[in-house]
């Protein structure tokens, strides 16, 4: 049950691909009992399955910045050679060739995709599975797209913010999408994501963002892709990390996401010595 309703999960957890972090099982386990008095409504009872769920496609090159990553998360460019995704979605820190990050396309299957392959990954120092859910990835080169910055105060920490990602388009379908969507929510207050989830959202590390009517949210397969939104020149700022939720897109169950100016220095130190 817990695999379906679901907390930390990326899509390729659905393919039991043996990607499985103990976080992950950790997280599942407390989920398993927090959640148990929770039933899990058929997707039919939710709102309609809509193209993330509530999405809409992105226009090619429209966030050029979006990283789909081989495990089956979302990232952002960082720098022109490191993707800055989940913590949930990497097994620890270490040197790996083992992920291929996909960029320069909205449609995976389309032309022009762009595929490097990664030498070491860096995990949140002290990374447990409840908040610090960062990670950075180094690629074997440079891919020459804008970056996205990142948010270095709360100054941004609220309005509305756009999300994206190839991630499931309703909750439990397990398939992502081959095309980019993209949708916006507006912040949650971090007291009424506690009256959701109790302890088990870290305030300060983490911060919410859902439509209270449900129907718009990130799902599996999204997390470690970034939630964004302008800054007061127009640019695109990074406020967020997709990170986990219950279930996708139900009514008064926002999505949760790492609170991302709260680790913008460490962030930023760890990509140094990458
Ligand atoms: N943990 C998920 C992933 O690995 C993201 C879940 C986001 N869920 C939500 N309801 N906003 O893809």
């Amino acid at each position: 049950m817990a695999g379906r309703t679901l907390s930390l999960l990326k899509r390729s957890d659905h393919r039991n691909s043996g990607y499985r972090s103990s976080a992950f099982k950790r997280a599942a386990a407390v989920g398993a009992v927090a959640l148990a008095t929770v039933s899990l409504q058929p997707v039919a009872a939710h709102a309609a399955p809509v193209p993330i769920v509530g999405g809409a496609p992105a226009a090619q090159s429209e966030f050029p910045f979006m990283v789909s990553l081989s495990m089956g998360c979302g990232g952002a460019l960082y720098k022109k050679d490191v993707v800055l995704t989940a913590a949930h979605c990497v097994n620890g820190s270490g040197n790996t060739t083992g992920i291929t990050a996909t960029a320069g396309v909205a449609d995976l299957d389309g032309p022009g995709a762009i595929k490097v392959r990664s030498t070491k990954v860096l995990q949140a120092p002290g990374y447990d599975g409840h908040g610090k859910d960062w990670a950075l990835i180094k690629l074997s080169r440079s891919i020459d797209l804008p970056t996205l910055k990142i948010a270095t105060n709360t100054r941004y920490n609220r309005g509305t913010f756009t999300i994206a990602g190839w991630g499931d388009t309703r909750e439990n379908a397990g398939t992502g999408s081959t095309r980019l969507l993209k949708a916006k929510v507006p912040f949650v207050s971090d007291r009424r994501c506690k009256q959701r989830y109790g302890g088990r959202f870290v305030a300060g590390q983490e911060m919410c963002a859902g439509v209270p009517r449900g129907g718009v949210d990130t799902c599996q397969g999204d997390s470690g892709g970034p939630m964004f939104r302008k800054d007061d020149s127009g640019a695109w700022l990074q406020v967020g990390i997709v990170s986990w939720g219950y279930g996708c897109g139900r009514p008064l169950v926002p999505g949760v996401y790492t609170e991302v100016s709260t680790f913008a220095s460490a962030i930023s130190r760890a990509a140094a010595t990458l």
